[in-house]
């Protein structure tokens, strides 16, 4: 009889159930995903307050979520899950493809479509210009034109506009489409390091766990063309304190850039290029409007 007798029996009888579930991939992602809770629950020997306290940080999560946060995808990010997602379905390279990065809580569809070497410093930016270039490549070496690169990033003071009254609508966002060598370019100022959103339950478990939320200095990307994979990344700068202590685990060697100072150090420039691979261009669902 399928009736419950042990805590051992409830896995076994909640599998059982489980295993009508017509599609293939939803049936053996769940059947794994219930083994490991409920090893996860024997393991620790979850409490009954620790159980009431985990579900209410799961509805605080989806409470704090919203047209400014997405403070689910922070949690997946701050857990290492994001990137974990992001180096199983991207790595090994093949054809040299450029590694990838998680996506992050702060990327908007539809930024400004601009002309190469424009900036996407729209409002009043303080900060250190910056000039980033580079070429954008299939994995035959060949120079994609036509590729779109979408760069984002905060501003000198660590905020993304969407957090910031100061900055314009879709300032430091904009999107490049690369010439017939496949070249993109555009101005904007070299990025800060900035701490992940705490104002939420997922501050309070960084700081229950001596966690700082420091994100070292990057730009993101997403790169596209049409028969190929999206590439999201980010590129980082090399002299951040924080490259090795990233809350989200983002940072891999390879998305290190080389930010050159250029004179007296008053500007910068930024040379990184990318490798798409072949495949459907398949764009995420945006995590914030
Ligand atoms: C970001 O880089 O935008 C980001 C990534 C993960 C969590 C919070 C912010
Ligand atoms: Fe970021």
């Amino acid at each position: 009889m399928n009736i419950v007798t042990t805590p051992d029996s409830v896995l076994q009888i909640a599998t059982a159930a489980m295993a009508r579930t017509p599609d293939e991939r939803l049936r053996t992602v769940m059947a794994a995903l219930t083994r490991h809770l409920h090893a996860f629950v024997q393991e620790v020997r979850l409490s009954e307050d620790e159980f009431e306290q985990a579900l209410e940080f799961i509805v605080g999560v989806g409470q704090a979520t919203g047209e400014k946060k997405n403070e689910v995808v922070l949690a997946a990010d701050l857990l290492g899950v994001s990137t974990l997602v992001a180096l199983l379905n991207n790595q090994d390279p093949q054809g040299g493809e450029s590694p990838a990065a998680l996506l992050g809580p702060f990327w908007r569809a539809n930024a400004p479509l601009c002309t190469a070497g424009e900036s996407i410093a729209r409002s009043k930016t303080p900060g250190v210009p910056l000039d980033v270039r580079g070429v954008v490549r299939d994995t035959e070496g060949r120079p994609l034109a036509g590729a779109i690169v979408d760069a984002w990033q905060a501003s000198p003071v660590g905020l993304y506009e969407n957090q910031d009254p100061e900055q314009d609508d879709m300032n430091l966002r904009g999107r490049f489409e690369t010439d017939a060598e496949g070249r993109y370019h555009f101005r904007t100022v070299r990025p800060a390091g900035y701490p992940v959103p705490t104002d939420g339950p997922c501050g309070v478990l960084l700081r229950a766990q001596q966690r700082h939320p420091n994100r070292p200095a990057h730009l993101h990307f997403m790169v596209s063309k049409p028969g190929h994979k999206v590439l999201i990344s980010q590129v980082f700068a090399d002299d951040d304190e924080n490259l090795e202590s990233d809350p989200v685990f983002g940072v891999t060697r390879r998305l290190i850039g080389c930010f050159e100072p250029q004179g007296d150090g008053q500007q910068a420039t930024l040379q990184y290029d990318f490798v798409l691979e072949p495949g459907e261009m398949k764009f995420p669902r945006p995590p914030i409007p």
